[in-house]
């Protein structure tokens, strides 16, 4: 198995074309190991959701290339591309994307019922209801739930087909800082417990704290890498770039 449970090498993503074109990532090489944490930070605009969007094969780069473990995704077909997804990689995306018209129960098997099933997945479905914390929501539908509580069914969802690597785009984004620090406690505990790869995006300094290590972008590019971050020191790094002049 490769080190890196997802990487881009010289990942180039251009949107537009003539006046209107974006690099929206402009050369990023980057590896995020196998069972660890990983923090996306950067100004708005500078990639991160491009990066993790082509990362995860949702989106497909201009040139480069983007690997899931030992397979090159430009390498597959849509319907390959779809299996990949299904069965390697989980997201938490900002805004929940929960099925209104499910419960939290179902909303959690979903992805695991849609790539087929294991027989030992009830096992791990009740593992991940403890984990979240929902058991006693399992019948109510995401709309009965509060914010916190919906994007822990996100998470849940996420890992409920034993992905490889989860991708979560500002999972706390909507959150109040309790709710906040729950799901981010619950991202650490899936990396550390269930031996699961995480790559975050973020603006919170104390969020990315969590992470074993935080990435900078900025301009679509690779600019900085922290090792063991503490709120302080993401926070001294993101105030050296203003100063800096590179934030937007
Ligand atoms: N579909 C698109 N079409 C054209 N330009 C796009 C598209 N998606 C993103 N961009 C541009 O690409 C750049 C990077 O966008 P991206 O969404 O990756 O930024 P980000 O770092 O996630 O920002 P934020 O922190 O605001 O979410 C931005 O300049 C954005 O306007
Ligand atoms: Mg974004």
């Amino acid at each position: 198995m490769s080190e890196f449970a997802a990487r881009v090498t010289d990942a180039v993503k251009i949107y537009g074309t003539g006046e209107a074109e974006v690099r929206a990532l402009d050369g990023v090489s980057l590896g995020f190991a196998a069972g660890r944490f990983t923090a996306i930070m950067g100004p708005s605009g500078s990639g991160k959701s491009t990066l993790m969007h082509c990362a995860a094969g949702l989106d497909t780069l201009t040139s480069g290339s983007a690997h899931i473990g030992g397979t090159e995704l430009g390498t597959l077909g849509d319907r390959q591309l779809t299996l990949l997804r299904r069965e390697r990689v989980g997201f938490v995306f900002q805004s929940f994307n929960l099925v209104p018209t499910l419960s939290v129960a179902e909303n959690i098997s979903l992805p695991r019922d849609l790539a087929g099933g294991r027989a030992d997945d009830a096992e791990w479905t009740e593992t991940l209801i403890d984990v979240v914390g929902l058991r006693d929501r399992l019948h109510h539908r995401p709309g009965e739930l509060s914010g916190g509580q919906q994007q822990r069914v996100a998470v849940a969802r996420a890992f409920a087909g034993r992905p490889d690597v989860v991708f979560a785009d500002e999972p706390t984004g909507n959150l109040d800082s309790r709710s906040g620090e729950e799901v981010l406690r619950l991202l650490g505990d899936a990396v550390r417990r269930t031996h699961r790869t995480v790559v975050m995006v973020t603006h919170d300094p104390v969020a990315a704290a969590h992470a074993d290590e935080v990435v900078f972008l900025a301009d679509g590019r690779l600019v900085d890498r922290m090792h063991v971050p503490t709120p302080q020191r993401v926070l001294d790094r993101l105030k050296a770039f203003d100063t800096a002049g590179v934030t937007a």
